[in-house]
């Protein structure tokens, strides 16, 4: 039999319509906009604003778009799978939601938790499922509403994260295009870099770990910047040299989007110009889950058949990895 492989066929993505941006931050914490654009490169985040509207709101929205550009129909979907660190409900996952808002009555469905490299292990997890040969058409959504785990008086966090929901549809096909390769890593002595300490079944919600602020998402920003910069920089170079990739021959670098300064150090490091690098930090903020599926959403017009994509993340957990995509819609 020749092998089958996993080709992205359409993209979507959901944003909410509120913006906070830098200037309204100002008058929330003690920070300005110099110093968020100059240390991060962002400029403005979305916000999803409703009562009752979680992450599956938004990660509906954005399969519906994918199947859309794919013009596949919900109910020829054999799986869902959304990366999420804030799920609507611990359970049921929020790809259960998102089966009933679509309409995807014959696909099973499950969550993935990986903090930012979210996207990446749920993409080379729906990958393997097609290239099995078990499933054909796989859903692979990434989001998260990450202003239901901050803290709006911590300045360190807070200025950085916004909510996004994007996916993409996964084909089965014979050509060699597609996901080609990927290295995925974890190191779990570093659980605590990164982490929300309480609402799970170590700490479960009590009236003290509301007061304490336990709720929210806790980072030791510079000892998390320092791994991000070296992990996802050594990560991509790894993958180039695994597929005797020069930088010539990689199309586009699509990074997670936590800072643009990791971002940089990154495509430095793999020999790239900035105008192959995939960059929307600046209006989108970290989405966690969703920022790389948002970058080939935003791209979508600008992908030709056979380009070289590597696509590059780095998380909580610690997690993180790289992804050798062939372009072949
Ligand atoms: O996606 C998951 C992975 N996450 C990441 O990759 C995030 C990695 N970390 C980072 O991106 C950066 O560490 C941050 C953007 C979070 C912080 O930037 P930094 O350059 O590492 O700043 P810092 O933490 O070293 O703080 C420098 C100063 C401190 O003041 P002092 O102690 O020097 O007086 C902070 O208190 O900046 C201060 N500061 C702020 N000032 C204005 C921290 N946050 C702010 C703020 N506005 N929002």
């Amino acid at each position: 039999m020749p092998p089958i492989y996993a080709k992205i066929t359409g993209v979507g993505k959901y944003l909410p319509d509120y913006i906070l941006t830098n200037k309204e931050l100002e008058t929330m914490v003690d920070t300005n906009d110099e110093w968020i654009t100059s240390r991060t490169g962002i400029s403005e985040r979305r916000i999803l604003k409703g009562e009752g509207r979680g992450t599956s709101y938004m990660a509906s929205r954005a399969a519906k778009a994918a199947l859309e550009d794919a013009d596949v129909d919900p109910d020829e979907i054999d799986a869902i799978i959304v990366a999420t660190v804030t799920p609507d409900y611990l359970f049921p996952a929020t790809a259960c939601l998102v089966q009933k808002q679509i309409g995807a009555d014959k696909a099973y469905a499950f969550d993935l938790s990986a903090a930012c490299s979210g996207f990446l292990f749920a993409l080379t997890t729906g990958g393997t499922m097609i290239e099995s040969g078990r499933a054909k058409k796989v859903l692979v959504i990434g989001a998260d509403k990450m202003s239901s785990i901050l803290d709006y008086s911590d300045r360190t966090t807070c200025i950085l994260f916004g909510d996004a929901g994007a996916a993409v549809l996964l084909e089965a096909t014979d050509e060699k295009v597609g996901i080609i390769d990927y290295i995925h890593y974890t190191d779990g002595d570093e659980d605590r870099m990164l982490y929300q300490p309480a609402g799970g079944s170590v700490m479960p919600a009590t009236e003290q770990t509301v007061e304490q602020k336990l709720h929210f998402l806790r980072q030791e920003g510079r000892s998390v910047f320092k791994r991000a910069t070296e992990g996802m920089a050594d990560v991509s170079l790894e993958i180039m040299e695994k597929n005797n990739l020069a930088p010539d021959d990689v199309s586009w670098l699509v990074p997670h989007q936590a800072n643009l300064r990791i971002i940089d150090a990154t495509a430095r490091r793999m020999g790239l110009d900035k105008e192959k690098v995939m960059i929307n930090i600046s209006k989108y903020g970290n989405t966690t889950s969703a920022t790389i599926p948002l970058c080939l959403a935003d791209w979508n017009d600008e992908l030709s058949e056979g380009d070289n994509l590597v696509l590059s993340a780095f998380g909580g957990g610690l997690t993180w990895g790289s992804i050798f995509l062939k372009w072949g819609k």
